[in-house]
């Protein structure tokens, strides 16, 4: 979906869209299309890419917040769609847009552990779904999508650290008020966008250097930086907190829009596939999100 054709829904225009977030055009799913169908598809990619067999996954998280149901969890319904009768583990995880995070710093502890030889970890958000298409603030902002990544034990560091952060006080600053114990009538979604964007560059400059400590690693090893794609803006002021440069960046935010916790992973996927990002690149994921939650992972790919 264009930035024009949300001209026709509420009163924006594409300049504004584009120059207030970087945002050109969002994918919207179809009315009959499911988050654990999007999360479906998006395994199928990693494994085939990855080219492991299904059945050695030992582990399925799925991080939503636009689950299928409530339950059972959206994991559960991929692990059922890839037909995975091998008693793997699944569940969801919800921390909105920090959620890819999470997942892959729970799935590193558990191989780390020594549980798990190998696990798949999905991003997917249906956010279409929870958009109030009346409201200008928000539903300029957000779109559909699904991004996995398979996750093994080895010898390479690959996943060096991973941080993750939560300070519930901001709990109201970005959320849906309906829920299931607490069904308030409104199902969608409501922020307060100028304080999310300060709460976001200052978070994201901190946990820089709180992930690099105690590794051998400094910000110049950095490669790439994959960070959550909520706004261009803020993406540009945490680049230059950090003293990288844009190009040091997958910016994906212009296509996708905000995908929550489907973001990173998708930006991921295309800084691969398009050769950008390397065999043995260290990358830097960052996210933060509703709760507020945050969260960085530092990974050599
Ligand atoms: O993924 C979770 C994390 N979420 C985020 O990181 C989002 C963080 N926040 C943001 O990205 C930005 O705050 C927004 C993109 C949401 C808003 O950008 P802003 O530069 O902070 O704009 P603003 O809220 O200060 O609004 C500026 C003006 C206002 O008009 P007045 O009061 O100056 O007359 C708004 O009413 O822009 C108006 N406005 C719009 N105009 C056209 C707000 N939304 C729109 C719109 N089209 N869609």
């Amino acid at each position: 979906m264009l930035n024009s054709e949300l001209e026709t829904l509420v009163e924006t225009s594409d300049e504004w869209i584009y120059a207030r977030t970087g945002i050109k055009q969002r994918h919207i799913a179809r009315e009959d299309e499911t988050t654990s169908e999007m999360a479906y598809e998006a395994a199928i990619h990693a494994i085939e890419m990855a080219q492991v067999q299904f059945d050695s996954i030992e582990l399925v998280i799925v991080a939503t917040s636009t689950p299928d149901l409530i339950f059972p969890g959206t994991a559960c319904l991929v692990q059922k769609k890839l037909k995975l009768r091998n008693g793997a583990a699944a569940f969801d995880v919800q921390a909105v847009c920090s959620g890819f995070i999470y997942a892959i710093s729970i799935a590193d502890q558990y191989i780390k552990s020594g549980t798990t030889k190998r696990a798949l970890v999905i991003g997917a958000d249906m956010n279409s779904r929870i958009l109030d298409w009346r409201d200008r603030t928000t539903c300029v902002l957000f779109g559909d999508g699904a991004g996995a990544v398979i996750l093994d034990r080895g010898d390479a560091p690959g996943i060096y650290k991973t941080r993750l952060c939560a300070d519930g006080s901001y709990s109201d600053y970005l959320q849906v008020p309906s829920g299931v114990s607490k069904p308030t009538g409104d199902p969608f979604i409501r922020m307060r966008g100028n304080e999310v964007f300060k709460f976001a560059v200052n978070a994201m400059d901190e946990i820089v250097d709180e992930t690099l400590a105690d590794t051998e690693l400094a910000r110049s090893d950095i490669d790439w930086l994959v960070p959550h794609q909520a706004n261009r803006r803020i993406i540009a002021a945490t680049v230059k907190k950090l003293g990288l440069s844009m190009d040091k960046v997958i910016l994906t935010v212009a296509e996708h829009g905000n995908t929550s916790a489907a973001s990173i992973p998708l930006a991921m996927d295309v800084g691969i596939r398009d050769g950008r990002i390397k065999q043995g690149d260290i990358m830097l994921l960052e996210a933060v999100g509703g709760g507020f939650t945050w969260g960085s992972a530092l990974i050599r790919y």
